[in-house]
């Protein structure tokens, strides 16, 4: 609330002018959009509609749990309470529930880089026995049978006659290519609007030196995958899932690290509960694991050197990463 209060104060002052919301804008420092926009216009009415998808359990087997469950709006649509992520008849999944900000901008989807296609991203979470339990037929009868959806999707997609997969999964995508996190205080910053103190940037070039070769650019990730020294053996073998490849066992995508201090717990798992826990990993922790990424090894040893004081200085900088006009905006 009184984040809220605060935004709606500055907006007052503000005498810039209100951007359409429902239009999908990149920042110019953001990397390319790689979402094919041509083949799913985004508009008002199909924003709102794959937000009531998003928020509604009809979605899963019993109608007990909604996207929403698992993507929470206050902690950058990641998931606070569980670790891992509880789905439905509350079976643990194996994996940690990742945030839901910029997919606009983002080439492949979830930790092993599974999926290519943000539409196709859902199915994976209905169809999942762990997350929805449900069947995409089942959820296409149940939306045709429903007294709301028929009229909204016939509003948004004029030449639709019964509601099919393809287009709730293009309404679901219209809504989540929308959730663009660009207005942290580092963004302010990178737009000249807005000083770093001190601390938050001598965390910014520790972050440089010792983290952004992996966590790089404007999204905080170069999209690898990559092995980061959690492991030597794997309930969970990641890329190598997908690829069938021995080389990439132990390896997973490179999460961003924007909403950071929103998003724990950490890692592809969730086994980090804080921050500290995490950059502690990298001082102390890493194994050296056959596929360990070499930018992890200081003179042949695994592991980032950082004193104590430099880890203050990084959490200083992490926490500009922070967008809380993204989970307190309204329309989303
Ligand atoms: C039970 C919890 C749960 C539910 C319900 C759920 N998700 Fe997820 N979501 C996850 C987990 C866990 C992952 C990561 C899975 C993986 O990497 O294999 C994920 C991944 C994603 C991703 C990919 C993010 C990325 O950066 O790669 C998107 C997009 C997404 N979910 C959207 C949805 C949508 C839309 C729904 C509703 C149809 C949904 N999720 C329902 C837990 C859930
Ligand atoms: C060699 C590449 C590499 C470097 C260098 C690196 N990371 Fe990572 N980072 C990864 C990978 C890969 C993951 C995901 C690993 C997993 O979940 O299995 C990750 C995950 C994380 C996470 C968890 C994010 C989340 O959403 O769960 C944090 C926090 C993090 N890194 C911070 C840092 C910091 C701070 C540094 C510098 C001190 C750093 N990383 C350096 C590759 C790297």
């Amino acid at each position: 609330m009184f984040v809220g209060a605060i935004i709606l104060g500055c907006q007052k002052e503000n005498t810039e002018e209100v951007l359409d919301p429902y239009v999908l804008r990149r920042p110019d420092y953001f990397p390319e959009i790689t979402y094919p926009i041509s083949g799913n216009q985004i508009s008002k009415s199909g924003f709102e509609l794959g937000k009531k998808l998003f928020n509604d359990p009809i979605l899963s087997l019993d109608n007990s749990i909604a996207c929403s469950n698992c993507h929470v709006k206050a902690v950058a649509f990641t998931d606070p309470q569980h670790n891992p992520s509880v789905g439905i008849f509350e079976r643990e999944g194996s994996r940690n529930s990742p945030m839901i900000a910029n997919m606009a901008f983002q080439p492949e989807f979830l930790w092993d880089g599974g999926i290519t296609h943000l539409d196709f991203v859902p199915i994976f979470a209905i169809e999942n026995e762990k997350e929805m339990a449900e069947t995409a037929e089942s959820v296409v009868r149940k939306l045709n049978a429903s007294p709301i959806y028929p009229t909204l999707f016939k509003k948004t997609f004029p030449s639709l006659d019964t509601i099919t997969a393809p287009y709730m999964l293009k309404a679901l995508s219209q809504y989540m290519l929308l959730l663009v996190s660009d207005q942290s205080k580092y963004d302010q910053f990178l737009r000249g609007e807005a000083n770093l103190s001190s601390e938050e940037t001598a965390g910014l070039t520790l972050f440089k030196a010792k983290c952004a070769s992996c966590h790089s650019g404007a999204l905080f990730t170069n999209y690898a995958f990559l092995d980061n020294g959690l492991d030597v053996t794997h309930k969970d073998i990641g890329r190598a899932l997908i690829s069938a490849r021995a080389e990439d066992t132990g390896k997973f995508k490179v999460p961003s690290l924007r909403n950071i201090l929103l998003t724990a717990p950490y890692m592809h798992d969730g086994r980090f509960k804080t921050i500290n826990e995490a950059i502690d990993h990298y001082r102390f922790h890493v194994k050296d694991t056959p596929n360990l990424d070499t930018r992890l090894k200081t003179n042949g040893k695994p592991g980032i050197s950082l004193t104590d004081e430099e880890v203050e200085n990084l959490v200083s900088f992490l926490k500009t990463l922070t967008d809380y006009k993204f989970i307190s905006n309204p329309i989303f």
